[in-house]
């Protein structure tokens, strides 16, 4: 954002006494409206070997929107994450959050800044609850990854107003506190999901980044999704970037979507404009059940 920008050298060099602004906390965010992009890609392309998985796409998503990115499997939704996360290097092409450049930085510094994300197919710790999973994203904030994270476990009262904090997002995301203590290999599909978004928003983001969340949800779960996607925004601030193949949550949910087919940008703009644009119902929306 342009007014934060414009007071501080980047995050870390404040040092002792200099002047550190509110960041990462998205409910401190400064309320001045801004038109600077929070996220910005341009031209980034991905290859693998022969196969130009993203091909180009610029792409930039506006301070407490939802964007989503929508297109046929195979498409390179995820491989287009993943590059904005910082788990693949762009082939080419550069990305910026909130105004640094953060192409190719680790994902555990790219989660520091503020980003964060859940899994098309769902990363948790089978064997740990959901409380821990949770304190697993608390601390891939903090201390730089997550191995740093289990082997650093936190001291006793550290651990206990973690794990405050942990049941306070594992009830805010919707889970039933009898499901706190459950190993999460044995909670429901939806409740994994949940918690997946429950521990991404432990390492206090500002741009959530959901791939497929809804996938394996029920209509009434899907429903109830999108209202809480709504909540982030309007009560946190958060901005949220989601791919997503249900287009009920799609078309209720988002300002703007982007649709990629083969790795390209073939369309953009707001539901409707999105919804009747002709290339779009050919490679995609005409082929949805
Ligand atoms: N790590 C990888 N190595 C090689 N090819 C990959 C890799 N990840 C994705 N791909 C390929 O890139 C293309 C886009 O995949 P993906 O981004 O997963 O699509 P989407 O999420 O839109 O379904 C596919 O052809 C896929 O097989
Ligand atoms: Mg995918």
């Amino acid at each position: 954002m342009s007014a934060e920008r414009g007071r501080a050298p980047v995050a870390g060099a404040g040092g002792p006494g200099g002047e550190t602004g509110p960041k990462g906390a998205a409910a401190t965010q400064d309320e001045t409206v801004s038109t600077e992009p929070l996220l910005a890609a341009s031209d980034v392309s991905k290859a693998f070997g022969g196969l130009l998985a993203v091909d180009r796409v610029s792409f930039s998503i506006p301070p407490r929107s939802i964007v989503s990115i929508i297109g046929p499997n195979g498409a390179g939704k995820t491989t287009f994450f993943n590059m904005l996360t910082g788990l693949y290097r762009p082939t080419s092409g550069r990305i910026t959050f909130d105004g640094r450049d953060v192409t190719a930085k680790r994902p555990d510094r790219i989660t520091a800044l503020g980003m964060a994300r859940t899994f098309q197919n769902i990363r948790l710790f089978s064997t740990m609850t959901a409380v821990e999973n949770v304190l697993v994203g608390r601390h891939a904030r903090m201390k730089g990854g997550l191995f740093g994270s289990i082997l650093t476990f936190p001291v006793r009262g550290e651990e206990r107003r973690g794990r405050e904090r942990a049941r306070e997002l594992l009830a805010f995301v919707g889970l039933r506190p009898e499901s706190f203590e459950v190993m999460s290999a044995n909670l429901s599909y939806g409740d994994q999901r949940r918690l997946e978004i429950a521990r991404a928003l432990a390492s206090e983001p500002r741009l959530l980044l959901l791939d497929e969340p809804t996938a394996g949800m029920n209509p009434q779960e899907s429903a109830q999704l999108t209202r809480f996607m709504e909540r982030l925004r309007d009560e946190l601030g958060l901005t949220i970037l989601l791919i997503e193949h249900d287009m009920k949550v799609v078309m209720g949910v988002s300002e703007r979507i982007t649709v990629l087919d083969h790795g390209e940008k073939i369309a953009e703009g707001d539901p409707a404009a999105v919804r009747r644009d002709p290339r779009v119902v050919e490679a995609y929306l005409g082929k949805q059940g």
